[in-house]
């Protein structure tokens, strides 16, 4: 049986609809969470995919970008017992080259991704001070080497690594650990578009594992580092890329 490292804790995920979101909300039920779903879109394949694990799900409709509804879905898990664990995942992807790339759209990608977890520390900041809780958001590589068509993402994602690094030294001492994970190409919606294009091979080659990264990759990496198995973990930006950025 499954460790039940979560028993008893109560764990927010925003973007909890997609992929990488649905497997995090699977991978912390699993293991005995309680946890409190946000999506802009419709959670049902996630409650579907939970239906069996051992942990409670409750599924919002949230937009990451309305301070508002971020402090309701956080009073929602107070109300089971307080907040232990904030997964900032919700994002959007925009691949305009930079000629393209229109004023709305930057604004849309850097509200979305940035702006949209800083929402979600803030309303998470005093209950998670009052669990010594613990934050993990979902960067990416894009913030560590370039990609053509991708100025908007890769900006935001870089703000998401620098700001955590900011508030692990800021709420260190109030006992929260913060981190992110930085995943490569994984095979999610956000990614459909490649894969139907016929580039899986072009993304598979880029690893050195010669696979792509499935959401359970990156799911294991986020509870990891969101139980006490990490302890001593705090500020660090973890690349999860089959090995992509040292490849040569
Ligand atoms: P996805 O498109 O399957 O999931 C993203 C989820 O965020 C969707 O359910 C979407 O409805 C939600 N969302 C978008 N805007 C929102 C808003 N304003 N408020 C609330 N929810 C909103 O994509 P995926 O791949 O699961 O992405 C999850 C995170 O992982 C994103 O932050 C993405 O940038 C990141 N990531 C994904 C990679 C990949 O290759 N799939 C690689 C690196 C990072």
């Amino acid at each position: 049986m499954t460790e039940q490292w979560f028993s008893g804790r109560t764990i927010v995920i925003t973007g909890a609809a997609g992929g990488i979101g649905r497997a995090c909300g699977r991978a912390f039920a699993k293991r005995g969470g309680t946890v409190i779903a946000g999506d802009i879109g419709d959670c049902q394949s996630l409650l579907e995919a939970t239906a069996d694990a051992p942990g409670e799900v409750h599924a919002f409709e949230v937009d990451v970008r309305e301070p508002a509804a971020l402090e309701r879905l956080v009073e929602r898990a107070t109300t089971h017992g307080g907040l232990d664990v904030l997964v900032n995942n919700a994002g959007i992807v925009a691949r305009e080259s930079i000629e393209d790339l229109a004023p709305d759209r930057w604004h849309d990608v850097l509200e979305t991704n940035l702006t949209g977890a800083y929402n979600a520390v803030q309303a998470a900041r005093e209950p998670l001070c009052n669990s010594s809780g613990s934050i993990v958001t979902v960067s990416s590589l894009l913030s560590h080497i370039g990609y053509s068509d991708r100025v908007a993402y890769s900006a935001s994602k870089g703000g998401l690594d620098a700001m955590t690094r900011a508030l692990a030294t800021e709420l260190g001492s109030e006992g929260v650990r913060v981190n992110a994970v930085n995943p490569g190409f994984i095979r999610t919606e956000m990614t459909q578009t490649h894969l139907e294009a016929g580039k899986e091979d072009d993304f598979r080659e880029k690893t050195t594992l010669d696979r792509l990264g499935e959401p359970e990759d990156v799911a294991e990496l986020v509870t990891f580092l969101a139980s006490d198995n990490a302890a001593f973990i705090s500020g660090e930006t973890i690349l999860i890329d089959g090995g992509q950025a040292v490849k040569g």
